[in-house]
């Protein structure tokens, strides 16, 4: 992006990469409305339950989910700021149909307004994820401006409510971290060129799904848990957040990989995450950090939607590590055809 000095806030570094290439012009407006949002949303869970209860339950989404109150609430606050952006359409988490917002505007977007649900109410980390795209949709084609591969996504960012409110964003040309200012109410510039190390021992599943993961990740896993003396020769530390957007942020700053496969639940076939607005911009914020995302066999940003809240299985991380499980899903994996001894230190390997 344009101004990449530290500290600088969002509306300038926005307004500088506005000067370098005027196209981004409307991209620009869209992310401050989202950052605009983020920073609403931001207030009431830091008021935590001051606020009142932030998990109070309400009608079903689109998934069958129960919304809470904050899911709600980010949903309400997200749209009504995109509403005075040009943003011709919505597909949110918390809608079941595309919603219709300023006809004609020339970008759309996809958004998980409140990420991380399980953790609302228990003072944990939760977030807000969002792609912005080339508005396509017609009316024969109502779906349009969302059925294209990832790759055509302008700009897709994601916020974090941790112990500090950030917002990662990519408009193509690397990945910054923004940092909010509370005293000032506005993000500034904390991590200009995010870059993900390549190699790491870090891994981030829900392992409790173990017994129903396909093949390939039953024997990565496996592996990792074999740990140096296993054919990854090396110990692995295992993570689990149970909210994307903060696994996402600790593969951003400290490596790592993540993954949530297809698995044999009914439903879960392709795993749990949504591609428009999970998957593909974590998948492009990963890609221009050097990192890499996966569902297995297939580069996600390369993958088009069919229905807006279609899942996908999502593995992304450490470039290293994603190769690596890309092995293991095309039968290539270090330990395929061992014996039980394979890889045991001494044994095989020496
Ligand atoms: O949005 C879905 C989500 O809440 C993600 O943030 C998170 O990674 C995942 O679901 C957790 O799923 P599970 O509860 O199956 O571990
Ligand atoms: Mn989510």
């Amino acid at each position: 992006m344009g101004s990449l000095e530290i500290g600088s806030r969002l509306d300038a570094c926005l307004a500088a990469a506005v000067a370098a290439d005027p196209t981004l012009s409307d991209v620009a407006k869209v992310i401050a409305a989202c950052a605009t949002a983020a920073i609403e949303v931001s207030t009431v869970i830091g008021r935590g339950a001051l606020a009142g209860d932030l998990a109070a339950q309400g009608a079903q989404n689109s998934d069958g989910d129960v919304q809470k109150f904050l899911d709600v609430l980010a949903h309400e606050r997200f749209t009504e700021a995109l509403r005075g952006a040009p943003v011709s359409e919505v597909a949110s988490e918390e809608s079941e149909g595309v919603m219709l917002l300023n006809p004609g505007a020339p970008l759309a977007v996809a958004i998980d307004p409140l990420d991380g649900s399980s953790n609302i109410g228990v003072n944990m980390a939760v977030g807000s994820i969002f792609g912005i795209w080339p508005t396509a949709s017609t009316p024969e084609n109502p779906l349009g401006s969302f059925t294209g591969p990832g790759t055509l996504q302008r700009a897709a960012g994601f916020v974090t409510y941790g112990p500090a409110t950030s917002l990662v964003l990519t408009l193509g040309h690397g990945t910054q971290t923004y940092t909010l200012d509370r005293a000032e109410g506005a993000f500034r510039l904390t991590h200009p060129r995010m870059e993900v190390v390549a190699a790491a021992k870090e891994y981030a599943i829900n392992a409790s799904n173990a017994r129903h993961w396909d093949t390939p990740v039953k024997a990565y896993i496996e592996d990792c848990l074999r740990g140096a003396e296993g054919p990854l020769d090396k110990d692995f530390n295992m993570r689990w957040l149970g909210s994307l957007v903060s696994d996402a942020q600790r593969v951003l700053l400290r490596g790592g990989v993540f993954l949530y496969p297809g698995d044999n639940r009914k439903g879960y076939a392709q795993g749990r995450l949504r591609l428009l607005y999970e998957a593909a911009p974590i998948a492009f914020l990963m890609e221009q950090a050097g990192a890499g995302a996966i569902d297995g066999e297939r580069r996600i940003l390369d993958i088009c939607a069919s229905a807006i809240h279609e899942r996908v299985p999502l593995i992304f991380g450490s470039a290293d590590e994603v190769a690596c499980v890309a092995k293991y899903y095309g039968g290539r994996n270090p330990a395929a055809g061992r014996s039980p001894l394979f890889g045991q230190r001494g044994l095989m390997r020496g």
